[in-house]
C-alpha cells in the first residue's frame, strides 16, 4: 500500500473499531438510516430494500457484498430472504466483527479488491455500496464480477461522485460506467441525488441529536466528522447537485 492507501486503511480500521463499541453511533444509524448497518456510506434502509427484488426465492441462493464492512447489511438481507451470504472487505476489524455476528450460511473474508477470488457462476446477486471506487483497475474488476455472477445474476451498485470520486457530467461518464461500456456490458442507472440530499439532512439531524452521547463516550471526533461529511446540505439543492451525484447501477448477466 502507498501512503494515501495506508491512511484510508487505518481510517477504516478505526471506524470499525468505533462501530463495534459505540452505542451513540448505533443510535445515530437507526435515526439517520432507519436501520443500523454501521453505515460509512449513504445506504438507508429504503435503498437496501430495493435490493430485495433482485434476490431469487429458494434455499440455494448466494449473495456477495463487496466492501461488506461488518456484514450487517448482508445480515439484514439474509434475515429477509434466507440467502447464503458472502462478503469481503480489507478491514480486519470489520471482518472479525462480521465473523462473530453471522455464523449461519455465512462466509466472510478479509482481503482487498484484486486479491480475493470466487468460483465462476457462484452468485445470484452481487452488491457493492460505496466501495467500487477502490478498485485499482475498474475494467478488470467488472469483468471479474461478471465471471462470479450466475447466468441471469444481477450486480447492484451504490455509487457516489463528489467525495472519493471527482464529479463528472452524468451517469454515463463515471469511472464505473465507462469501464462497463468499454467491456461491452449493458447497464441501467438511476440518479438518486435528490433523495441523497434528503438523507444527508437526516444524517446531520441525527448526529446533532446524539452529540451528547458521542461526547459522553469520548467519541466527539466521530461526531465532528459526521458534521463535516454533511456540510453539503447547508447549500440549496441546486448548488449541492452541481458538486455531488449519487447513482444506483444495475447490471444483468
Ligand atoms: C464507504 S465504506 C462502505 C461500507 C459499506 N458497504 C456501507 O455501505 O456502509 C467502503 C468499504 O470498503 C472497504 N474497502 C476500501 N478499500 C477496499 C479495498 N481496496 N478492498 C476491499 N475493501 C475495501 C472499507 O473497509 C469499507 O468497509
Amino acid at each position: 500500500m502507498n501512503n494515501s492507501e495506508l491512511l484510508f486503511y487505518n481510517e477504516y480500521e478505526q471506524f470499525y473499531k468505533m462501530t463495534g463499541q459505540s452505542k451513540a453511533f448505533e443510535k445515530f444509524c437507526l435515526d439517520a438510516f432507519g436501520e443500523d448497518f454501521s453505515q460509512d456510506g449513504f445506504s438507508d434502509v429504503d435503498q437496501i430494500n430495493r435490493i430485495l427484488e433482485y434476490i431469487p426465492k429458494g434455499d440455494d441462493v448466494h449473495i456477495l457484498d463487496i466492501g461488506c464492512g461488518n456484514g450487517k447489511m448482508l445480515g439484514y438481507l439474509q434475515e429477509k430472504t434466507g440467502a447464503n451470504i458472502y462478503g469481503f472487505d480489507y478491514s480486519e476489524n470489520a471482518i472479525n466483527t462480521a465473523g462473530q455476528l453471522f455464523k449461519n450460511n455465512a462466509d466472510f473474508r478479509q482481503g482487498a479488491i484484486g486479491e480475493i477470488d470466487y468460483p465462476e457462476g457462484k452468485f445470484d446477486l452481487i452488491i457493492s455500496m460505496d466501495t467500487m471506487y477502490f478498485a485499482p483497475d475498474m475494467e478488470k474488476f467488472v469483468l471479474q464480477i461478471m465471471k462470479w455472477l450466475k447466468k441471469d445474476g444481477v450486480l447492484f451498485v451504490g455509487y457516489q461522485e463528489g467525495d472519493v470520486m471527482p464529479k463528472t457530467d452524468d451517469v454515463n461518464t463515471t469511472v464505473l460506467a465507462k469501464a462497463l461500456s468499454k467491456c461491452g456490458i449493458a447497464f441501467e442507472a438511476e440518479n438518486i441525488t435528490s433523495e441523497t440530499y434528503d438523507l444527508l439532512k437526516k444524517k446531520r439531524e441525527a448526529a446533532l441529536l446524539h452529540q451528547k452521547d458521542f461526547e459522553d463516550e469520548g467519541n466527539r471526533e466521530w461526531f465532528d466528522l459526521l458534521l463535516l461529511q454533511t456540510e453539503g446540505i447547508l447549500k440549496p439543492y441546486d448548488s449541492f447537485a452541481k458538486e455531488m451525484a449519487r447513482y444506483i447501477y444495475i447490471v444483468r448477466k
